[in-house]
């Protein structure tokens, strides 16, 4: 299982709407347990995790044991249900580390499985799949993609100088994390004073991961994004949602949509800005799991005010910024996350930098459903 989770990684931020799902199928033979077949959700979402896994192991599928980090599909969808698939390769048991809370499985998988005779064993390394398949269940249970919140700031507190784009609070360490949290994702989310600022590209800029850039979203509500902004000049190759109110101009919309952005409209707040869990539910009924916001100060307050951060990732630079600096969460982040009831999962150096990752306890219960 251990193995089949980690399969499983290698394709989050590929796969939306679907899971990130892994596989692995074990066969007894002459009394060596051997591996003889693995597989993980293809780009886009298909095939699925235990059909490439079944591809490979061909007839040694035969009275193997499959195991699988979601509970296998029993609907048919765009392809033919996993569950026939395992039955019909003859696998003689199943263990699956996370039910799929999906109402079109939810138990029929492992229902249609044990009624073919099949052995099936849930929970196994429940946790961690917890974690990994977080978007999908989020997605599923809550309507809403799992977001998590990327922050960097200076010992000072402060996350940039006042007027002042892209200013270096981290080094070249904590930049490739961010690039492999960005590729994770199936969405990268930014307000709009950030484009404005920093004319970010907001790309994965990491060798031999450059095709792995997600959605870029930018939060609009007024229609202030310019045309000549590098987001807005390379929507063709890496697409730009721009989430915005009724007061975008339509003529501003249609210039953004003729170099190849999407604008999708919500209502806004009594303030005029987009409402963010509007803008959430809005990109996941466009399949998005995974949301990796890069918050300027204003959106970070927002959004932890709202109680939308699931997971935060706080960089914190080595070299004080000093007067000019720009303040976010009052100076002092880490107060402001355990007291919207955050804890500390894990805490790593980058170099000269540090990495704390919090996470919301009650945002991995809720993910349990009903
Ligand atoms: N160190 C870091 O980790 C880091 C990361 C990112 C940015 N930055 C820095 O942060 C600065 C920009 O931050 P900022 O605080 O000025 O702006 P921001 O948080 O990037 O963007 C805020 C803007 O987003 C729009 N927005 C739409 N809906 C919103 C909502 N519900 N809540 C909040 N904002 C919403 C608003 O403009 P409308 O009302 O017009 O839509 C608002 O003015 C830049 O200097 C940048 O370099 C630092």
């Amino acid at each position: 299982m251990d193995l089949a989770l980690r399969l499983g990684r290698r394709c989050a931020g590929l796969t939306a709407e679907n899971p990130a799902v892994g596989c692995v199928i074990a066969h007894n033979i002459s009394g060596r347990v051997e591996i003889v077949g693995r597989g993980w959700t293809q780009e886009g979402g298909r095939p699925h995790a235990e059909r490439v896994a079944l591809a490979e192991a061909g007839p040694l599928a035969r009275e193997a044991t499959a195991y699988v980090t979601l509970e296998p599909c029993s609907h048919t969808g765009k392809s033919s249900p996993c569950a026939d698939a395992l039955i019909e390769a003859g696998i003689a048991r199943v263990v699956c580390a996370h039910p799929d809370p999906d109402r079109r499985v939810a138990g029929r998988g492992f229902e249609k499985l044990r009624s073919a005779g099949i052995a099936v064993d849930v929970g196994l390394m429940q946790e961690r799949a917890h974690r990994d398949l977080g978007g999908f269940l989020s997605r599923t249970v809550r309507y809403r993609p799992w977001l998590q919140a990327k922050m960097a700031f200076s010992p000072d507190g402060m996350i940039g100088i006042e007027g002042q784009g892209n200013y270096p609070v981290t080094g070249a360490l904590a930049k490739s994390r961010t690039y492999a949290l960005r590729a994770q994702a199936d969405a990268i989310l930014v307000g709009c004073d950030t484009v404005l600022i920093d004319n970010p590209a907001l790309t994965v800029r990491l060798p031999g991961l450059e095709a792995r850039s997600p959605v870029r979203v930018v939060l609009d509500s007024k229609g202030r994004m310019p045309l000549e902004t590098i987001l807005v000049q390379t929507a063709e190759n890496t697409p730009v949602w721009i989430v915005t109110t009724e007061q975008m101009p339509r003529d501003k919309a249609n210039a953004l949509k003729e170099k190849g952005c999407d604008i999708l409209r919500v209502d806004a707040t009594p303030e005029g800005h987009v409402n963010l869990k509007l803008a959430l539910e809005a990109m996941a009924e466009r399949g998005i799991n995974t949301v990796f916001a890069e918050c300027g100060a204003k959106l970070a307050d927002e959004m932890l005010k709202a109680g939308l951060v699931d997971e935060f990732f706080l960089y914190q630079g080595a070299e004080q910024i000093g007067p000019n600096g720009l303040v976010a969460l009052d100076g002092s982040p880490e107060k402001a996350l355990f007291s919207a009831g955050f804890i500390l999962e894990e805490n790593c150096n980058m170099g000269q930098d540090k990495l704390k990752r919090f996470v919301r306890p009650q945002s991995l219960d809720a993910l349990y459903g009903d």
